[in-house]
């Protein structure tokens, strides 16, 4: 069944108290698909990690358990889901170990090269463009660093739920094709029937010679 343009809504830019509620369903519901990201990355003690999307902020406790030696930020658009994200994660922000930030992809708030691994989960729906959020990603990864996306794409059969006039579902070579435009070459991370399940993949910042 299609959901409603307004629960839809909430999805891409969650406020008030039904924001609230979305957060926490999407909290459950997403979490397997974080954990996939996550594996991906295949986090060192020392990484600095980005989460693009970051929502309710639950990825962020997890990635702060598997880099102890890192630090973990995570971006978000929507400020009710910043609250809510620095909340679920108030004593290791006290601590400096995690940062929760008011930004879009569009416009990370971080300099170059500041990021060993970055990912973002079912996020790429509310991207207006793929190429410059990509560019954006690979300036903020260092030579070598990864990023893993999960996301439905234009092939999914869960695809009919979503309303097009919030959510954009892009064909998995569009986002091929923007990640290596990009300077991103990227992998499958898991490799799903698309029109099933989410797909996995993964993007390596290349070096400026070309190098993964
Ligand atoms: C479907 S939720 C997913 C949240 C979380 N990553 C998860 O897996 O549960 C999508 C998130 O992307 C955020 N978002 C919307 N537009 C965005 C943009 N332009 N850049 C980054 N994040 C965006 C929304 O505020 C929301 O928190």
């Amino acid at each position: 069944m299609r959901r409603p343009v307004f629960i839809a809504e909430q999805a891409r830019n969650a406020s008030g108290p039904l924001g609230r509620l979305i957060a926490f369903v999407m909290a459950r519901e997403t979490w397997g698909d974080n954990l996939a990201a996550i594996d991906a990355l295949n986090l060192q003690t020392t990484d600095h990690v980005l989460d693009i999307g970051c929502g309710h902020g639950r990825a962020l406790g997890e990635l702060a358990r598997r880099a102890p030696s890192g630090r973990i930020a995570g971006a978000d658009p929507s400020e009710l889901m910043v609250e809510i994200a620095v909340q679920r994660n108030r004593d290791l922000v006290r601590a400096r170990r995690v940062d929760v930030a008011h930004a879009g992809v569009e416009s990370l708030p971080y300099d170059d090269a500041a990021f060993d691994k970055a990912l973002c989960v079912h996020g790429v729906y509310f991207w207006r463009e793929l190429e410059p959020s990509f560019a954006e990603i690979a300036r903020v990864l260092k030579p070598g660093g990864r990023v893993a996306l999960v996301f439905r794409t234009s092939r999914s059969k869960a695809t009919a739920a979503f309303p097009s006039e919030v959510y954009r579902f892009w064909s998995l070579s569009e986002v091929e094709q923007a990640m290596a435009r990009a300077g991103l070459a990227r992998a499958i991370a898991h490799d799903v029937d698309e029109t099933q399940r989410p797909i996995g993949i993964t993007g390596t910042r290349l070096d400026s010679s070309g190098h993964s």
